[in-house]
This record gives structure tokens, C-alpha cells and sequence, in this order.
């Protein structure tokens, strides 16, 4: 496939058919789509813009990442009308001229640019029996043209949007991948210039830098750079301390940019050093060991119940062989769910336009008193709780790998002071890998027909993470 450039107009409609497909509208109805895409914030009090990113379902109807766009789509003609927003003069002399509907129909997959003042005699002219919107869309504009609200239907697009968002068509497999690839790069450029005594901020800038200098000049999500005992806190994003020095100091980087608001979602955990201690090294392979476990098994028809469990049994043995569990068989052990004291998060999610992606999500983080009541969990119930995919892997999905092993404070405290459960863990032992923080290695990969093609090409082995940082590294 050719690479997809900035200014290439994105075959969007393609969604629109696979959406009415779903939507599968009676032949003699008269329906429409409409959806109305983000505007552009101020902050409070202010006339200062906020940093805008289109609404993804919008983007994945239209292409368009610009502010204050409306679409209708006809369901009986299949023609798509783009309402771009009125730009009053006195504007333009601030913000430049808008472009003309003959750009905008080069820009985009529409069949015709209207203006929105005259979107209430379009919507007269199709006069839909039923108006397919989102629970989240913007219905300001259908109230103004006086559209009779029993027309509206909140629930069925909704969940043709969640189904069809789930696997991807090739040109946006291209658009993931291209920013899986260049955020691998940018993890690599990290290993390559990190030093202790640095700041979180100073990876932080340099992962936005390589990210945008190769085209993605917005990230996926906010990037955590968490060094030392904040690599446990999961979703650590102030990237405002200094990266520590000691023998096992690692640092997590969970960081993934986006592309034509396609995302990506990867992380690396490597020592701030460029060698893993002995207990960093020990820590990490186990959870390399899972992960690489998960990547061989994923292909069509794989239950991500099933990749969660896998995980969930190999760092449970993994713990017992280094003596931080200890006091039960480890199938017990994987049985009462203590490794979530551990690891508390599900073991990947769906990735496009969100990073956390539509299409079965709906995770939360466990705690020890939802899962091992009484010493006894049912590990089916919680490990589905926890899962951000709820169906059978199918080709063309795009999902993520990410185990992970974590010595969390509040954690450790949770799980270690149920009097029950305390016999199970050895606190020694914990002392002595505490210091290494936490790991996570995160890959997005494409399900291909027979397997897995993993988007993700950061090195991740500690033999291959410790000579790529020994390469080149500005000391
Ligand atoms: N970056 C968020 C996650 O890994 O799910
Ligand atoms: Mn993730
Ligand atoms: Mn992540």
C-alpha cells in the first residue's frame, strides 16, 4: 500500500456502507445520519484556545479533523452532505479564509458541501422518518431547523459505530501501523538518550519531538514517563520528577502518537542506567515471558478471557519460582486472583481512533476486596470484568499486549493487610525487588488470518534493549 500522506483524502465512506450495512434500514425508509463533530473550547474566561482533536466517531464518518463540522447522510440515496461551520468576516481577518466547498470536496469523501444555513431546507427536502444520531451528538442545529424529536434514534448507530470501528480496513491498518512504527522509533531515540539525574519532561519532549518531526504532531494519549517507584502508579502522567540513579532504576515509557487520529499505544521499560540490575532483569523477563506467550497463542477465534488467564498463570508460577508468593500451589494461587496484587489491569484493549477503543470496552481496575472475598475469588467473573475486549478476536482488529508486574504501595498494603491473604506473601522477598518499580511492555498488533503481525518494532529482549542503548548514547 502507498503511504498515506497528509493532504490524501481518507476513503471514508467506506465506514458509511459498512455502517448501514449494520444498521440494515428498511428498504422503504427514509433515514439519515446526522452527527456533528467537536468545536473549538476556550479556556474559562478567556480568548484562548484549548488544543482541539476532532470527535472520533465524527472523524471516522467524515476524515474531518477540523472544528464545527455537521454531516447528513441519506441512507436511501447514500449521498453525504458536509455543513462545514460559518465563518463570519470579521473572523476571517483573524483566522484566514475558509476553504470553498470545491476544496472541501477534494479534502473529503462527501458528495456535496452545504452551507448551514441552508441545512434546515436540506433536511425538509429528505424529510427522514427516522434521524439516526449518537447519545453524545450536538443537537443544537436539528432543534433549530425544527425537526420533530420522535424522528430521533439514539441506540441503533451507536452500536453499528462500536461494531464497525472494531476491525479495520487496510488504509487504516496503514495508518496504524505508520504510527506504531514512528513511535517505535521515538521509544528507541529514549533508550538512546536517557540519563539519571534527568527529568521525566525532558523524554517526554524529546518522544513529542521525534513524533512530530515524522508527521504526528499529536499524541494518542497523554505519555507517561514514570522513573523509579512511579513506574507502579499505572496511568502516571505528571512526568515531573527527576529519573533516579540507583542500581535497579527503570523507566516506564507508555507513549504512542497519533496519525490522522490513528493511534498507537506502546510501551518500554528500561533502566535509566543502560543495565538492568539482577532484580530488574528477573522482573522483566517474567513479564516478557507472558507477553510473548499471549503474541504466540493470538489468531481469529482466540477468547481475550483466555489471553487474560494466560497471563495471569505465568506470573503467578513466575512469582512462586522467585519466592515472592509462597504458602499455596500456584494454581491456588491463580485461583484466589492474588497476583492482582501485582498486576491490576487487564491484559489489552482494542486501538483506532481511541486509544482505549470502541468496541468492548468498559474496564476497571480490581481491588483485592472484589476479587479474593474470603480467600476465595471466582477468577471467571473478575477476569471478565477486567477485560476491554468481550468477543472472539477477528481478523483486521488491532489490539494491544500489555502485561505488566508492579510493586504499588497502596497495592501491596491492600492485599498484605487482609489477614487471610498476608500468609501468601513473602515480605522479604518483596523488599527486595520493590526497588525496582514496575514493568510493563505494551505492543499494538495487527490479528491477521492465521496469527498476529506485530505493529510494534521497539526492541523489547534485555539483551537487545541494553545493546540498542549502549549504541550511540550521548553521555
Ligand atoms: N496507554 C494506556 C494503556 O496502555 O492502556
Ligand atoms: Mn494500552
Ligand atoms: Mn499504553
Amino acid at each position: 500500500m502507498p503511504p498515506i500522506f497528509s493532504s490524501d483524502r481518507l476513503p471514508t465512506k467506506e465506514h458509511y456502507f459498512k455502517i448501514k450495512r449494520l444498521l440494515n434500514p428498511d428498504k422503504n425508509s427514509r433515514g439519515i445520519i446526522y452527527h456533528r463533530g467537536a468545536d473549538i473550547e476556550l479556556r474559562d474566561d478567556t480568548d484562548v484556545e484549548l488544543d482541539f482533536r476532532n470527535e472520533s466517531n465524527f472523524v471516522y464518518l467524515t476524515g474531518v479533523e477540523e472544528a464545527g463540522f455537521h454531516v447528513v447522510i441519506d441512507l436511501f440515496t447514500d449521498l453525504v452532505y458536509l455543513i462545514p461551520p460559518t465563518v463570519p468576516d470579521n473572523e476571517v481577518l483573524w483566522s484566514g479564509a475558509p476553504d470553498n466547498a470545491a476544496a472541501l470536496l477534494q479534502k473529503y469523501d462527501a458528495d456535496a458541501i452545504v452551507s448551514e444555513a441552508d441545512l434546515p431546507g436540506l433536511l425538509m427536502q429528505i424529510d427522514p422518518n427516522v434521524i439516526h444520531i449518537l447519545d453524545t451528538t450536538d443537537t443544537t442545529a436539528l432543534c433549530e431547523a425544527g425537526v420533530d424529536f420522535d424522528r430521533l434514534e439514539f441506540t441503533a448507530l451507536k452500536i453499528a459505530m462500536h461494531e464497525a470501528r472494531l476491525t479495520k480496513f487496510p488504509w487504516e491498518i496503514e495508518l496504524v501501523r505508520y504510527a506504531c512504527h514512528i513511535s517505535s522509533h521515538a521509544h528507541i531515540a529514549l533508550m538512546q538518550h536517557v540519563k539519571p539525574r534527568q527529568m521525566e519532561r525532558e523524554l517526554e519532549a524529546r518522544f513529542r519531538w521525534e513524533c512530530a518531526r515524522n508527521g504526528m504532531h499529536r499524541q494518542c494519549y497523554l505519555p507517561i514517563v514514570a522513573s523509579g517507584p512511579r513506574a507502579a502508579t499505572l496511568h502516571y502522567t505528571k512526568n515531573n520528577q527527576i529519573i533516579p540513579s540507583g542500581p535497579h532504576s527503570l523507566v516506564l515509557v507508555d507513549a504512542g502518537g497519533e496519525r490522522r487520529c490513528y493511534g498507537s499505544d506502546v510501551t518500554r521499560t528500561f533502566p535509566s542506567s543502560g543495565t538492568f540490575s539482577p532484580e530488574a532483569k528477573t522482573i522483566y523477563e517474567i513479564v516478557l515471558k507472558a507477553q510473548e506467550a499471549v503474541l504466540e497463542k493470538l489468531k481469529p477465534g482466540v477468547l481475550w478471557t483466555d489471553m487474560h488467564q494466560l497471563v495471569v498463570r505465568i506470573l503467578s508460577h513466575e512469582l512462586v519460582r522467585i519466592g515472592i508468593l509462597v504458602n499455596a500451589d500456584p494454581e491456588e494461587l491463580v485461583e484466589m486472583g492474588v497476583i492482582r496484587a501485582f498486576y491490576f489491569h487487564g491484559t489489552g484493549h482494542s486501538v483506532g481512533l481511541d486509544v482505549h477503543d470502541v468496541g468492548g470496552r468498559g474496564a476497571g481496575i480490581l481491588s483485592c476486596n472484589s476479587s479474593a472475598k474470603n480467600g476465595k475469588s471466582s477468577t471467571s467473573s473478575s477476569v471478565s470484568k477486567q477485560q476491554l475486549l468481550t468477543k472472539p478476536l477477528e481478523e483486521h482488529m488491532v489490539i494491544t499486549v500489555e502485561p505488566g508486574l508492579y510493586f504499588n504501595e497502596t497495592s501491596l498494603a491492600m492485599w498484605t493487610k487482609v489477614p487471610y491473604l498476608r500468609k501468601y506473601f513473602n515480605m522479604d522477598r518483596i523488599e527486595q525487588y520493590r526497588p525496582v518499580g514496575g514493568v510493563r511492555i505494551e505492543d499494538t498488533v495487527l490479528i491477521t488470518s492465521d496469527g498476529i503481525e506485530n505493529l510494534t518494532i521497539a526492541p523489547k529482549t534485555v539483551k537487545d534493549i541494553e545493546a540498542v542503548m549502549a549504541l550511540d548514547r550521548q553521555h
